[in-house]
């Protein structure tokens, strides 16, 4: 068997298509372009990739975006002054704060002082909260954005036994909460979890983000299985690498997805289908 490629790269060029429609629909109606306002603090290689992604698909997409770097030292209270900033500012719909942050800040108190109205990552303990009650609100990216790609296998997710391996509350967590949202059965595997292999094993959905290269062998995969890798490891020959042994397991799973052009890729279109969903939210009752 070879599976299935999960065309993240694809399914995110799709997504973004339709929000670019929908952000022109917007202005032709009279309403503003949403605004995503991003904070990078300090010099971060990989964060700066990052972000630089996002500033590309805002551009896409037509959503405006508001970059703010910050110097590696700057402060606590500098950072969580310009969120009260941002907060204020009825252009901006979404404010994200790129992590991790310099160990002087605390990233907890950072992300609890954005408006959660705002939050279009989708961290703020108040978000998190609703996801867990299966509320509506702001549903992390990679999470949300791996849920879009489930539903395009056609699969039944419900009743299915989906394995997690990794427990961030970037990740792991949130993934959980979607998993259990639709009815599957959720185990969330980490560094103190015995037996993985075998866990893996009877599992019909694997989520593996563990970060680091080529952890889930190919011969833990059940045949059938789906399999959405979310690991970003550089090689030391410098190749870009998963958590999965790709090889290995595309010959067992039915479904599987690459890195790149996976999961990285759909966590960037969701941040924009976040920052949508929030100018949306804060039209006029007459527009909505
Ligand atoms: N760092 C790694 N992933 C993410 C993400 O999805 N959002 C933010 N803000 N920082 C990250």
């Amino acid at each position: 068997m070879s599976a299935n490629i999960l065309d993240g790269k694809q399914v995110a060029a799709e997504l973004i298509e339709d929000i670019r429609q929908a952000v022109q629909h917007r202005l032709a109606t009279g309403r503003r372009a949403p605004g995503l306002a991003m904070i990078l603090v300090g010099d971060n290689p990989a964060s700066r990739v990052y972000v630089s992604n996002k500033e590309r698909a805002c551009a896409r997409s037509g959503i405006r975006s508001f970059l703010h770097i910050l110097a590696p030292d700057t402060g606590q209270s500098d950072l969580l002054d310009l969120i009260q900033t941002l907060n204020a500012d009825p252009e901006v719909d979404g404010i994200l704060v790129q992590l991790p942050l310099p160990t002087q800040i605390d990233s907890g108190a950072v992300i609890e002082h954005i408006d959660p109205a705002k939050d279009a990552d989708g961290f703020h303990p108040y978000n998190m909260g609703r996801l867990a009650l299966s509320l509506p609100g702001f549903r992390p990216c990679t999470p949300r954005g791996i849920m879009t790609l489930l539903e395009r296998t056609g699969l039944p997710l419900a009743g299915s036994d989906a394995v997690i391996i990794g427990r961030s509350n970037i990740v792991g967590r949130p993934m959980a909460l979607e998993l259990l949202r639709v009815d599957a059965t959720v185990t969330v595997c980490h560094s103190r979890t015995r037996d993985l292999d075998r866990k893996v094993a009877g599992a019909d959905i694997v989520v593996a983000a563990v970060g680091r290269a080529q952890f889930v062998a190919g011969d833990w995969i059940k045949r059938g299985a789906t399999v959405i890798d979310v690991g970003m490891n550089h090689t030391a020959a410098g190749t870009l690498v998963g958590d999965v042994d790709f090889a290995g397991a595309s010959r067992r799973a039915a479904w599987i997805t690459p890195v790149p052009g996976g999961v990285g890729p759909m966590t960037v279109a969701t941040l924009l289908q976040n920052t949508l969903d929030s100018a949306a939210a804060r039209d006029p009752l007459e527009n909505r």
